[in-house]
């Protein structure tokens, strides 16, 4: 997410005016190393800076034959700023589900004054969908969404200062966190909530979820409340998803430092909490006012508890969630889990903060179909991405051995540990996605403006080069990997850069992108990843919508649809005013694909999606082809 914690400075800025790393001016004369763009189009390369740097021409191949594409078979949308969604002429969209929509026959509707309460609130969607699933149970559809944090503007709007004034305001916003479940039917064409399914279910900041996995009654998740360390209580800030073939949803903890704050100002967080952002003050949720948990001068184990991967069954509404610590602890984007063929169990996950790490987990034991697969998650190695000037790559084993931590230790203080073993710093890993027809993987790697400017948190230089090309990289790009013998368990691979974001309206240089990118199609900031069932890759951006100077001609955030064989990309949804697009699924019969419009009207301009001077309100949507046809 990039959010504004007002309408000025956003949540990550806020971590840094905190907690200020020291300049690293060196790096910008590297940055000026890398040459024009166009310059070495010219010479037939695609994008040059990684290779210029390194003497190579070792680029994709793929983007050269940018045009040749013919899969994408639609009209390309063209950037726009309405308020409102766009799709191509061949699609029709509709509204699926809306925050403060009531899940049960005695949950209060929306109320367009108040923006309701706790109690409406725990029984109504949340607030700022994100990642989500479609699961089938029997003939039942039962849609799972993040919801990944509340705009505090919006939800608060009621109040003059715009933010939490009472304790009902403060439990509204940790209602609106969390988790939705619903059962959703097909009426007419359009998707609906079914009001009162025993499907339904809100998992919220206060929602019982076991630990479990190496951290589990370690000292370091022990606190006053749960002397065992075995049970936290709530999952928050979930932005990204996965899904396993075993039939559990994943929900991703991404910026979960932001809750926490100190009722003592000269308290001093330790080095471990400040290289998790977690300090003295919060992002203006004021959790602690309401439970002491939240007050680290009080409990500083909590924040341990967080920023974990948790695997429950929605198709039980009663059913266990669990933090499975074995898959990290950082800024959780997606989980995106690819079953081996030797049937070991591979998660690709990214932590999403300037400068950290992208991961791989591969489960000890091996998926058995049809079989008991509830612990696999909890028992395996974390490995993290090393990627060398070269083209090609390593996964660096976090063990006792290479870390000289605990397996524990590694569980909790997983970015500590990676910076250990000489970790790749990328520009902000969102999410990870694997193409069903060919053994390889991209990330999203949406932006960051201290590439060659600063350190991360915990000191790691961030020099341009390999995948992360461009000093203060505004643009972001998609990077490729391709695991060597096509063994996702393989422990080396090679890479390229599948797109660079840029604008070639407004530079020549490398800012305008790679070559499959174009005044028509271009975009910035990529984050949710997805691919279809027909190998399509879906991108959605997160990223700066003013539309004006490096960002002329990009419009709303958007999606864009992308040919890996060919490299070609179209954009094909643009999204309503100050919005974000994120998180995909799709019905059984792929004939309609569900997407999630996120804070919309975040600094105050949109009333997406019902117009007038209503209130803006995040929803999932879905789209169908006007002919009934599956989409892929
Ligand atoms: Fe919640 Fe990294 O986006
Ligand atoms: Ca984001
Ligand atoms: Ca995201």
């Amino acid at each position: 997410m990039s959010a504004p914690i007002t309408d000025d400075i956003s949540f990550d800025e806020f971590d840094e005016i905190r907690s200020p790393k020291k300049e690293a001016t060196d790096f910008e004369k590297i940055s000026q190393t890398v040459l024009s763009r166009r310059s070495l189009l010219g010479k037939g390369v695609a994008f040059g800076a990684t290779a210029f740097v390194m003497g190579t021409t070792g680029l994709s191949p793929i983007m050269a034959r940018a045009e040749s594409s013919s899969r994408l078979k639609f009209e390309q949308v063209a950037a726009n700023d309405l308020d409102t969604i766009t799709v191509p002429k061949e699609f029709d969209w509709h509204i699926v589900s809306t925050w403060g929509e009531p899940l049960w026959s005695n949950s209060i509707p929306f109320d367009q004054t108040t923006r309701g309460t706790a109690a409406s609130q725990e029984l109504s969607v949340g607030d700022n969908n994100d990642g989500m699933a479609l699961f089938q149970d029997g003939d039942k559809n039962i849609l799972v969404s993040n919801n990944e944090y509340v705009n505090q503007s919006i939800i608060y709007g009621n109040r003059e200062s715009r933010k939490p004034e009472t304790a009902d305001d403060v439990n509204k916003g940790m209602a609106g966190h969390g988790m939705t479940v619903t059962e959703i039917a097909l009426h007419d064409g359009k998707w609906a909530i079914v009001v009162d399914s025993p499907y339904n279910r809100r998992i919220t900041a206060n929602t019982p979820i076991e630990i479990s996995g190496p951290a589990r009654g370690h000292a370091m998740m022990k606190t006053a409340a749960d002397p065992e360390g075995v049970l936290a209580l709530g999952t928050w800030n979930n932005c990204g998803n996965g899904r396993t073939p075993w039939g559990t949803y994943l929900t991703c903890e991404e910026n979960f430092n932001g809750y926490f704050s100190s009722s003592d100002e000269n308290y001093q967080p330790s080095a471990d909490l400040k290289r998790y952002g977690v300090g003295n003050k919060d992002w203006g949720y004021a959790w602690a006012t309401v439970d002491d948990r939240f007050d680290i001068s009080k409990n500083p184990t909590e924040p341990n508890r967080f920023g974990y991967v948790v695997e429950f069954d929605p198709s039980n509404p009663k059913s266990a969630l669990k933090k499975r610590t074995a898959l990290g602890r950082f800024k959780h984007e997606n989980a995106e889990l690819v079953v081996a063929d030797n049937g070991q169990v591979v998660v690709y996950l990214g932590d999403d903060e300037r400068g950290e790490f992208l991961y791989k987990f591969i489960s000890a034991a091996k998926f058995i179909e049809g079989g008991d697969n509830s612990s696999l998650l909890d028992d395996g190695t974390l490995y993290v991405a090393k990627f060398d000037d070269d083209m090609t790559g390593k996964w660096l084993p976090m063990t006792p051995e290479t870390t000289g931590m605990t397996r524990a230790e590694i569980s909790i203080l997983t970015r500590q540990a990676a910076s250990k073993v000489g970790a790749t710093t990328m520009d902000r890993p969102e999410w990870v996605a694997v193409n069903p027809n060919k053994t390889e993987a991209f990330v999203a790697l949406t932006n960051n403006k201290n590439r060659g400017k600063k350190p991360n948190a915990g000191g790691d230089e961030a020099p341009v080069g390999g995948p992360n090309p461009r000093a203060e990289n505004q643009y972001g790009q998609i990077v490729r990997w391709t695991p060597a013998n096509a063994d996702h368990t393989a422990d080396s691979f090679e890479w390229d850069l599948f797109v660079v974001a840029g604008n070639p309206a407004v530079h020549g240089d490398a800012y305008a992108g790679s070559k499959n990118i174009t005044a028509e199609n271009m975009f910035n900031s990529p984050d949710g990843l997805a691919f279809d069932a027909s190998g399509l890759l879906w991108i959605q951006t997160d990223g700066n919508y003013s539309n004006k100077k490096d960002f002329a001609g990009m419009g709303n955030n958007q999606m864009l649809l992308a040919d890996p064989e060919t490299g070609d990309i179209k954009r094909f949804m643009v999204g309503p005013k100050e919005c974000e697009v994120t998180g995909f699924a799709w019905s059984a019969d792929r004939k309609t694909v569900f997407v999630a419009i996120q804070h919309p009207g975040e600094k105050g301009n949109s009333h997406y999606p019902e117009g007038g001077t209503t209130v803006p309100r995040s929803t999932v949507i879905g789209i169908s082809r006007k002919d009934g046809d599956a989409i892929s």
